[in-house]
């Protein structure tokens, strides 16, 4: 069974499109034998990243205070989710033209150095191996392909940097420009998301 994990991160509740994608592409599964898991990153509201929260994770868990391991159980716990999973949908706002706040948040505790990337001396190497990635982008404007996207290096890159080499990217643009034009956009992304959908995810 493909275990998928679905990471949101839109302030828009149900109103949210890149939402909307992410639990369309999910519909399309239906009855494909996918286990699914979900989390909201803005509901999860995960702090910026302390140096003392840094600090926790470079402790041996033998020699961490309760403190530093409430503090590292924090990222394990998020690390531990997506290792399981064969496959990671972002459901991802542009927000003054970057990813939300929380969801930078969330990759401060996915990068852990030994554990989903590591140093060597011909460079990182990702250890978040064999894994596919989509990313369902909503954007007020329109920005694909342009200097101004910086949404899809950043992702394609932390992604890479992280292991995850196989990465597809759905867009609906335009969302602000008015009922027509965002209309036509969510079809096109959703035509879009059925093509990336696997026959049989068994
Ligand atoms: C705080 C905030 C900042 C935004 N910044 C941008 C932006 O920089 N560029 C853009 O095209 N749209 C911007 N938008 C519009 C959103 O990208 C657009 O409404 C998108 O549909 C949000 O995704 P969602 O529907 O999944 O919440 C912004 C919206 C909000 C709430």
């Amino acid at each position: 069974m493909t275990s998928i994990l679905v990471v949101y991160s839109s302030l828009n509740g149900e109103n949210s499109k890149s939402t909307e994608l992410a639990d369309y592409y999910l519909q399309s599964l239906e009855g494909k034998g996918v286990s699914i898991t979900k989390v909201d990153v803005a509901e999860l509201a995960l702090p910026h990243l302390t140096g003392e929260e840094m600090q926790a994770w470079m402790t041996p868990a033998s020699e961490r205070s309760s403190a530093q391991q409430a503090l590292a159980e924090i990222s394990d716990n998020l690390v531990a989710q997506v290792q399981a999973a064969d496959e990671i949908v972002f459901a991802v706002p542009m927000y003054n033209f970057g990813i939300p706040s929380s969801l930078k948040a969330y990759f401060d505790r996915i990068a852990r150095a030994g554990i989903t990337f590591k140093y060597t001396e011909t460079g990182p190497v990702g250890l978040l191996v064999g894994k596919q990635a989509k990313v369902f982008a909503s954007r007020g404007g329109i920005y694909e392909g342009g200097d101004y996207d910086t949404q899809t290096p950043y992702l394609t890159h932390f992604l890479n940097f992280v292991g995850i080499t196989d990465v597809n990217f759905v867009y609906a643009e335009g969302l602000s420009l008015g009922d027509e034009p965002a209309n036509v956009s969510i079809i096109n992304a959703k035509n879009k998301i059925i093509e990336l959908t696997p026959l049989n995810a068994d």
